[in-house]
């Protein structure tokens, strides 16, 4: 009887660990927001960009990103088209400069509200 109670007890508590195993790596939100530079983006005629993060994360590791990318905390990291460009944060070698991904020029694929048709 013994036995079998504190093999019951084990059990539990597996199935009860286990469920934060599971929401680990979650952390960020499925689509996120960047507008931090908005006024520079209103200027050139594109609107903020949703970040698909949740897309993002089957395709890679976090620490491909993180944190020497990209900061943990929406708008927080230096993103601009020069350092994109530049082969830095979206632009980042295997990333968007090269066949893996959509290219840079594709306005509308990252930036919403494009004005001209970019
Ligand atoms: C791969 C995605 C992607 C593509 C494609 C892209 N952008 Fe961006 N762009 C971003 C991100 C991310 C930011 C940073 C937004 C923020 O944090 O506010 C940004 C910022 C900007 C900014 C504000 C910062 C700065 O550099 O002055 C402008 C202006 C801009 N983009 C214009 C464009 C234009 C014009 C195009 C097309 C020629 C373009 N972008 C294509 C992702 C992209
Ligand atoms: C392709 C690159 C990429 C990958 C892979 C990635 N992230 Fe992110 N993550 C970003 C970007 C970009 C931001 C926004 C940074 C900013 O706006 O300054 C972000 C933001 C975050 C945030 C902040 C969310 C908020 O609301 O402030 C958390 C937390 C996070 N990521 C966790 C993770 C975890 C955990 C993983 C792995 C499961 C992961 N990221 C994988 C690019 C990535």
């Amino acid at each position: 009887m013994r036995g079998k109670a504190s093999l019951l007890g084990a059990l539990l508590l597996a199935a009860i660990t286990a469920v934060p195993a599971l929401t680990a790596g979650a952390g960020a939100p499925a689509v996120l927001k960047l507008d931090d530079k908005i006024e520079s983006m209103k200027r050139a005629g594109v609107g903020p960009v949703n970040f698909p993060h949740a897309r993002h994360e089957k395709l890679y590791k976090c620490a491909d990103c993180h944190p020497k990318i990209f900061k943990e905390k929406v708008n927080t990291s230096d993103i601009s088209m020069k350092k994109n460009m530049e082969g830095k944060a979206c632009g980042t070698a295997k990333c968007h400069d090269s066949i893996k991904a959509f290219p840079l020029f594709q306005c509308v694929k990252c930036h919403t509200n494009v004005k001209a048709a970019r």
